[in-house]
């Protein structure tokens, strides 16, 4: 089973970015996480992050028939981006939205998700683990036997 997991903008920032409401670990912290839950479970996981909202959708596109889960934590552009969403639905293959805060207990404009419209499941407030969790609910659910 192969799945992408895609950062958008400013997740390359974090443990520098607001650490009281990101965490201390860092964007090479997560790739490491990324990389040790593929090992373990078998998993080919591949990473992409991007601060652009273009080069998101461009990549979502690119999954179309070469991955069977998409993990996205769209940042920013989750609340605002309706392209995200729109490529999602048009690639229609099952997508985990993660978020590393719990955007609900947040400011007001973080309430509303546009990419959460067309992922199968939402996990906020989790921290980096979050990833981990998004990953194991799309091989519970979607997994192949093999790679
Ligand atoms: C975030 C929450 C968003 O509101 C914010 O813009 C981010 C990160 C999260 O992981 O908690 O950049 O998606």
């Amino acid at each position: 089973m192969k799945i992408l997991v895609i950062n958008g903008p400013n997740l390359n920032m974090l443990g520098i970015r607001e650490p009281g409401i990101y965490g201390k670990n860092t964007f090479a912290d997560l790739l490491r996480l990324l990389e040790e839950t593929a090992l373990a479970e078998g998993l080919e996981v591949e990473q992409y992050q991007s601060n652009h909202e273009g080069d998101l959708v461009d990549k979502i596109q690119w999954a179309y028939g070469k991955v069977d889960g998409i993990v996205i934590n769209p940042a920013a552009y989750t609340h605002t981006s309706v392209a995200i969403l729109d490529a999602l639905k048009a690639v229609s293959i099952p997508a985990v939205e993660v978020h590393i805060s719990d955007v609900d207990s947040r400011e007001p404009f973080r309430q509303i998700s546009y990419a959460g419209m067309a992922c199968v499941k939402t996990i906020k407030g989790q921290g980096l683990d979050g990833y981990r969790q998004a990953i194991l609910y799309l091989k519970e659910h979607y997994g192949k036997d093999t790679v």
